[in-house]
Parts: C-alpha cells; structure tokens; sequence
C-alpha cells in the first residue's frame, strides 16, 4: 500500500488508533535470532560487516551470501502468538505495525497495516533505484543478477549508514496513536526508537520484553517483562475487553 492510502486509512477510521513498534524479538520465538543478544554478533557475523553500506561495497558477495541465507531460513519459520494477537486487535482497533524486522511474519498473520522501516527481505531493488522492487520469495541474488535498469540487484534493506525512508511516514502516524504497543525492541537503534517519542503524552503505552530497556521520560508507560508469544495474547485480551 502506498504512503498516501494508509495515511487517508489512518485519519478517516472510526475506529481507535493502535500503534505496534516491533523489533527482532517478536520473532523470536519463531526461530529467528535478535541481534543484540549474542556480543553483537548476527548469526556469527559482526553486524556492520553485513548489514552496512560499508560491508556491502567491501564484500558485496559476502552481504548477498548472509541474505541469501536468511532469505532461505524465513520460508522455513512461521508466525507465533505474538505476531497472530497483534491480528486478532484489528477488531476493535485500527491496527498499524511499524516493524523494524524485515521478515514478513505480520504478513502471514494477516496484520492488514504494516510498515517496514528496515526494508523487506524477500524482496530485491538495484543498487541505484530504491523505488523499483521485486518479490522473489526464498530465492536467492547472485553477483552479476541485473535490474530492469541493469544494474546489479541488492536486498531491499535499510543498512546502517542509509536513510529510513518511511520514517516521516511512521512519525506521522505515531503522532496520532490512541493505544502504542512496544515489543521485542532494545530500542537501541535511531531512528526507529525515537518513534516512541512522538506518542501523545496522554496515549497509553505498553512494552511487552522479556529484558525491556530503560524507558525515561515518557508517560503512560506499562513494562511487561515478557516474552511476546505470552505477553501479547494477554494483553491483547485486556486490550479488546
Ligand atoms: N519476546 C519479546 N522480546 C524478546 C524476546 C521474546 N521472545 N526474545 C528477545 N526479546 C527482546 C530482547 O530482550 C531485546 O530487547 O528483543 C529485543 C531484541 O533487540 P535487538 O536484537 O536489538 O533487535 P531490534 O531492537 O529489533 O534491533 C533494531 O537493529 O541491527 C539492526 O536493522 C536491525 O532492525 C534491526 C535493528
């Protein structure tokens, strides 16, 4: 969905705004690691070694190799509780997912609304157009694998040392959140965790982790210090009480 059509979605709905903020770990208990929880190494590999600009014009094959192998291992998970509660909300709520992950897990429970602020890994752009994408599921991009402009092709990934794109876009729509959800985040990485900052003061704010970070400063705070596959489906019972 284009920015303009949830933006319209998002001030023309009756019903309750509820923002979500998800990080790796609602993904978690799906099979899929965090980043932070192993010496800030992702899947054995320094994360700026993989996942920066800088890694992707030092060793370009290397970078495809890790994606090509991510890309493969997500055909191979599913959705959990977490990611189907934040679905079953969308009856009583305008629900909007604001993901950092690039796994399509909210996809494939169904969440109508969700944006990805870190990109998606099925899918491909070129290394010059950022707006021409392609889903090529599980398959994997080699060296020399060209684009419509013919140039090569790359993940379609927001890599540290690149723009957020849909930031404004997700600012926005934080700004006018009713209820906000923060889960499985360590909110360690800008700007995706300044979202948070822009919740009305007066919205009530739940962040459900099992190892929550030190929020300072923002009101109307509930920490749930649990994992999302049992944290959510609780909270979304009370939430839909
Ligand atoms: N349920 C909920 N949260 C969990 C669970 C679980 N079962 N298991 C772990 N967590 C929490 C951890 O306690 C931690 O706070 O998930 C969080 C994962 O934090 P990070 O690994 O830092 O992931 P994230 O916040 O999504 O990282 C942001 O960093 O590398 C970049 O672009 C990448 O989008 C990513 C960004």
């Amino acid at each position: 969905m284009n920015e303009e059509a949830l933006l319209a979605i998002v001030e023309e709905s009756d019903l309750p705004l509820l923002v979500v903020l998800t990080g790796a770990g609602i993904s978690a208990e799906s099979g899929l690691k965090t980043f932070r929880d192993a010496d800030g190494l992702w899947e054995n590999h320094p994360v700026h070694e993989v996942a920066s600009i800088d890694g992707w014009h030092a060793n370009p094959e290397l970078v495809l190799e890790f994606y090509n192998q991510r890309r493969a291992q997500l055909m191979t998970v599913a959705a959990n509780a977490g990611h189907h509660a934040l679905k079953a909300l969308e009856a009583k709520y305008l629900v909007v997912v604001i993901t950092q992950n690039v796994d399509d897990l909210h996809e494939r429970a169904g969440s109508t609304h969700i944006v990805h602020l870190h990109g998606e890994l099925r899918k491909v752009r070129t290394v010059v157009d950022a707006d021409w994408t392609d889903d090529i599921g599980g398959a994997p991009i080699r060296l020399g694998d060209r684009g419509p402009d013919g140039t090569q092709l790359r993940p379609h990934i927001v890599w540290f040392g690149e723009e957020v794109p849909l930031l404004p876009l997700a600012a926005r729509i934080t700004s006018r959140a009713e209820v906000l959800l923060v889960v499985g985040t360590s909110l360690a990485v800008y700007p995706a965790a300044s979202l948070i900052d822009y919740a009305p003061a007066d919205c009530p704010k739940y962040y459900v982790d099992p190892r929550p970070a030190s929020i300072h400063g923002i009101r109307n705070l509930e920490v749930i210090a649990e994992a999302a596959g049992t944290g959510l489906p609780k909270l979304a019972e009370r939430l839909m009480a």
